[in-house]
């Protein structure tokens, strides 16, 4: 009897060991994606669908309870569902390069990355090449370092020149920040690790950021704040895209039905995966620890953004309730988990590749010196102040900045590199030799004032914005005798700025009176000697130059260039290199002929809760040019150390079809080799609607061309590159008439031109009717 019982059990056992076998739970990368969603507990969609927190984020090991993580500092990823054979999968920041933990506990290597120019400073090489190798150079370092996704680029558009976060966007034009984007893009995915197109969208202010509602016209939205991501999506397919923070006409951009499913799905047709911005779609950080919201999590889902980040206890709680009460539509989970599984399917950790944490540093401090060259962009030199070649006499080296070159922005968009090279070391090693007098007063008063500037922050905590630290008084007899005896001056005016916070007006968009002080003081000395006064800004957004640029000689706009910045100025300077850099954004004369200016950044003043966005399409140089308000430098302006002639424009056909080829021969007309970027607007007939007087329609650069060398360039115009979008009739249209094409330098400096004919009106493409305003909002018209 006792026999037969154990042989019973011996038999049950074996038998659901059997079962469970043949029943294994399907397994993603075996199984199909549907077969593993089939297979899901509601418990395991709510893991995958709301991120694990940010273990490991900020210490040189995860804090005391977090998970163990792979990548120190990552800024999340999603969740593991081992039973499904679901891994996880790691996201960093940022768009100047990946931003990581440099060092471990109990570990002697170090993980540092390359600091690669901000977002303003590549832009400005209008160079698609150079940033598609820029990013291979990224890329390669997101993957040894064992990286999935990098969350990065990010093309917001510069509405305002306050946003704090303009360093790390391309432009005010949305051609360029496509096209830029795209490259980058490209540049990274080729080593088959993603990217995060950010922040999607019209997230053009840092000032409430979580929480502003931003008040948009469709036609403002589809052609200056929306185009720029449609075609980095659909030229360069990024692997997943992030939600912005803020509302738009009242609803959270991660939660909104038009945005992520009418325009990004439908119309656009992307496939990728969507995820938040960090605890984006709650009124602000300080409910990350509180109960999430049931709504915005379930409206979040439905709406198509798949992934909530970094997530919270709150969000997994309130969604998991959802799921089981059939409070949220089950299809939005399945495919919003559809999303997921088939990113992960792509990543390097699926395929369990072996990074080496140990990306080629060396090569890419080349591509950053290289690359942030490009972008400089030279506004000032009377009578050839630069190059300066000149290594005999001493350099009088001014500016707290000189001394502390800024690599690039903060926040998510900073960098933990190894090394930055200072103005004066990159000065030094191009064999310039600096005035001592001044490295050795300067020096220890940097330190001393930064380190003052570093507690006051961690006094403050982190939201305590990043001050510029008052420039070192200069002595006017001091000054005087700097001019004696050294052979030029050269300034640095710095500023930096990160998320967070916008710009301050005063002291910082207008240079505070201390450098005010310094620039006249450094000028009139050094000019009554004779010599020659530089100044170089190493800035991340724009600033105001009219009242000061006729002071001195020469302004190079070096930008955060990165970790070998004073490298890269020295190489300009020297003529190393001929910066070819443009201006992606205007430089006004005052503040307050910004056409957001008004309405910056909302009401009410103190607290910001709306933002009209009543410029309309308005923005940067498409106000600037159409109603003649003169800027201090232009969109599209930079100078060279050679000069171009543009010749023998010509069209493929004076009527457009489907298409029309427009073509330019560009040469360089001076004594030294240099690029030229070639701009390509478009005046539009404005019968049916208003317009710009011009538009950015194509640009290109030539490759480096020696003196009398030409290069011709050819850009293809389809139809559009010559639409506008028509509210009331929720179409791209081509307008019948005339148009023109104006090759120019810039916006303003226009070589030649030609016209074309367009015998009908074309109906480009027929949209869906989204984002209709919810407040009585008049747009500044023509
Ligand atoms: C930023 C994002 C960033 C994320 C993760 C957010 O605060 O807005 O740009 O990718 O944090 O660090």
């Amino acid at each position: 009897m006792k026999m037969n019982k154990l042989k019973l059990l011996a038999f049950v056992v074996l038998g659901s060991l059997q079962l469970a076998n043949a029943q294994k739970a399907p397994q993603l990368g075996k199984a199909s994606v549907d077969e593993v969603i089939q297979a899901m507990t509601p418990e395991e969609k709510v893991e995958l669908l709301v991120g694990p927190g940010m273990p490991g984020y900020a210490g040189l090991v995860p804090l005391e309870g977090e998970p163990d993580v792979r990548v120190l500092g990552q800024a999340g990823g999603n969740e593991e569902v081992k039973r499904l054979g679901i891994p996880k999968t790691v996201f960093a920041d940022g768009p100047a390069g990946l931003r990581i933990q440099p060092k471990r506990q109990n570990n002697p290597n170090t993980y540092y990355a390359t600091a690669f120019p901000v977002g303003t400073a590549l832009a400005s090489s209008w160079n698609t090449d150079l940033i598609e190798e820029v990013g291979k150079a990224m890329g390669e370092e997101v993957k040894e370092y064992g990286v999935d996704v990098l969350l990065a680029p990010a093309l917001n558009i510069h509405r305002n020149p306050l946003n704090g976060r303009n360093f790390e966007y391309y432009s005010e034009d949305p051609l360029v920040s496509g096209k830029i984007a795209s490259a980058y893009i490209k540049g990274i995915q080729s080593h088959d690790v993603g990217t995060s197109v950010k922040h999607f969208a019209a997230n053009n202010q840092e000032t409430n950021r979580l929480s502003v509602n931003a008040h948009i016209s469709e036609r403002a939205m589809r052609e200056i704040y929306l185009r720029g991501f449609e075609i980095a999506i659909k030229e360069a397919n990024p692997w997943t895209v992030m939600t912005a923070y803020n509302k738009i006409e009242g609803t959270y951009a991660s939660a909104n039905e038009d945005l992520l499913i009418k325009v990004l799905r439908d119309e656009w047709g992307y496939k990728g995966m969507v995820m938040t911005d960090w605890f984006g779609g709650y009124p602000g950080f300080a409910a990350i620890n509180e109960k999430g919201s049931v709504s915005d999590v379930i409206a979040q889902m439905e709406a198509g953004n798949d992934l909530l980040m970094p997530g919270t206890k709150a969000q997994k709680e309130a969604l998991l309730k959802a799921i089981k009460e059939g409070k949220v539509d089950e299809a939005a989970i399945d495919r919003n988990l559809r999303h997921i599984l088939n990113y992960i399917l792509k990543t390097p950790t699926v395929e369990n590749y072996k990074y080496s944490d140990n990306p080629d540093l060396k090569a890419h401090a080349e591509v950053t010196r290289n690359a942030a060259t490009e972008g400089m962009v030279l506004l000032k030199n009377e009578e050839k102040t630069l190059p300066y070649t000149n290594k005999s006499g001493t350099v009088a080296l001014f500016g707290n900045t000189s001394y502390d070159f800024i690599a690039g922005g903060t926040g998510s968009g900073d960098v933990n590199e190894a090394y930055t090279v200072s103005l004066l070391e990159g000065l030094k090693n191009a064999g310039y030799s600096i005035d001592q007098d001044l490295e050795k007063t300067y020096v220890p008063f940097v330190k001393a004032a930064t380190e003052k500037e570093m507690k006051r922050r961690a006094a403050e905590g982190l939201l305590a914005a990043v001050q510029r630290i008052p420039e070192m008084p200069l002595a006017k007899e001091m000054v005087t005798e700097k001019a004696a005896s050294s052979e030029v001056a050269v300034i640095t005016i710095g500023r930096n700025a990160g998320e967070q916070h916008d710009r301050k007006i005063n002291n910082d968009f207008y240079l505070g009176q201390d450098e005010i002080k310094m620039i006249n003081t450094v000028s009139d000395a050094f000019h009554a000697e004779g010599k020659k006064v530089i100044v170089i800004l190493n800035i991340g957004g724009v600033i105001e130059t009219a009242s000061w640029k006729d002071k001195v000689d020469a302004v190079l706009l070096a930008w955060q260039p990165g970790q070998e910045g004073g490298n890269s100025v020295a190489d300009v300077i020297s003529g190393v290199k001929n910066p070819s850099g443009k201006l992606t954004m205007t430089f006004p004369m005052d503040y307050n002929n910004e056409p957001s200016a008004a309405n910056f950044p909302g009401v009410p003043a103190n607290d910001p809760k709306e933002v009209f966005y009543k410029e309309g399409i308005y923005v940067g140089y498409r106000y600037f040019n159409t109603f003649n308000v003169k800027p201090s430098y232009e969109f599209g302006f930079g100078e060279s150390y050679t000069t171009f002639e543009y010749s023998d424009i010509a069209f493929s056909s004076n009527n457009f079809k489907d298409e029309i080829k427009v073509s330019v021969k560009v040469t360089n007309t001076g004594n030294v080799a240099g690029k030229e970027v070639v701009q390509v607007y478009v005046s539009a007939p404005s019968k049916m609607l208003d317009k710009p007087s011009e538009e950015l329609r194509a640009f290109g650069k030539t490759k480096l061309l020696q003196p009398g060398k030409s290069q011709k360039l050819t850009f293809t115009l389809k139809a559009k590159d010559l639409a506008s979008f028509v509210d009331a009739k929720s179409a791209w249209i081509a307008e019948k008439g005339t148009y023109t094409v104006k090759i120019g330098a810039s916006s303003l400096d226009i070589k030649t031109a030609e016209n074309f004919n367009l015998a009908n009106d074309i109906t480009v493409e027929k949209v869906n009717n989204t984002f209709d305003l919810d407040v009585d909002m008049e747009t500044l018209k023509n």
